[in-house]
């Protein structure tokens, strides 16, 4: 455990310290202590962008914040992706609903980043649980970067030579018809380096990543069942249970995530907030 104030002298009165509890080796820390409701000074927020960087995800109990509290958090990380139009039945700009009765967008029971489909994926993600089903309904993440240094040397050569197809791959039928119309694909480098650290990330996803770019179909199939297979890895995983206020945000560039799907009719409402992307740049782009 350790203590976020180091990095800023405590403010006369604070009743309670600001403290950091790493939740596995490689992914997750919670942070305690802090009101995200208030502002925070410019050396809290320096710290809180440093420990996502280096811990992909940050977990905050109690927080529940406002849409517009949510979304102040949010610019601590880089100018928020505000859509045009309302997404998913918000009524919130800038805020998205994310609701287990729908039945695409809802339940995400499959192991990805958010929308590395487009050209300039956004990089880190907010979300903020609003109503939960009475059991289950946690979510999973994986460190891409855990995965990338703990990859044999021969497999890190050939991963950094690659590059990758991103579309939408379908969960299901249904899905693959809605999105037919609206279809986008683009190509990423299969290694990724984080702009603010120079860390290295396996960057594919059982989701988003349908083929690698130069390779013959059953090729293509097996080097990303290797790829996929070592990202999730126990080993590289956090698990949240969250409960109504917790505040869950991520890295999108160094993590994957993963909607567990265990609560049947139970009904689970995320709202969620994004920062703006950024192209992905690999070892040799
Ligand atoms: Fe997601």
């Amino acid at each position: 455990m350790s203590d976020l104030s180091t990095l800023e002298p405590p403010k006369q009165g604070a009743s309670i310290a600001s403290t950091v509890k790493h939740a596995s080796p490689f992914i997750g820390s919670e942070v305690s202590g802090i009101d995200l409701k208030k502002p925070q000074s410019e050396a809290t927020i320096a710290a809180l962008r440093k420990l996502l960087f280096e811990r992909a995800v940050l977990f905050f109990r109690d927080q529940h914040l406002s849409p517009e509290q949510q979304l102040k958090v949010t610019e601590y990380f880089g100018r928020p992706k505000v859509y045009g139009e309302a997404r998913m039945g918000s009524p919130y700009p800038g805020v998205g609903l994310i609701d287990s009765i729908h039945e695409i967008s809802g339940r995400v029971d499959r192991w990805h980043a958010d929308l590395t489909s487009a050209d300039e994926p956004i990089t880190v993600r907010l979300l903020q649980a609003v109503t939960l089903p009475d059991l289950g309904g946690d979510t999973i993440w994986a460190s891409t970067e855990a995965a990338y240094d703990r990859l044999a040397e021969p497999l890190k050569r050939l991963a950094e030579e690659l590059k990758a197809i991103h579309a939408v791959t379908p969960i299901s039928i249904s899905e693959w018809d809605a999105r037919r119309s609206n279809f986008h694909w683009t190509e990423h480098p299969v290694v990724r380096v984080h702009p603010e650290t120079g860390r290295r990330s396996l960057y594919v996803s059982p989701r988003f990543t349908p083929e690698i770019v130069g390779l013959r179909p059953h090729e293509s199939a097996a080097v990303l069942k290797v790829f996929f297979e070592h990202i999730i890895q126990p080993e590289h995983q956090v698990r949240f249970q969250w409960e109504p206020g917790s505040l869950a945000i991520w890295d999108n560039r160094s993590c994957l995530h993963y909607a567990v799907n265990d609560y049947g009719e139970g009904r689970r409402v995320m709202h969620g907030t994004s920062v703006e992307g950024e192209r992905p740049v690999g070892v040799k782009s």
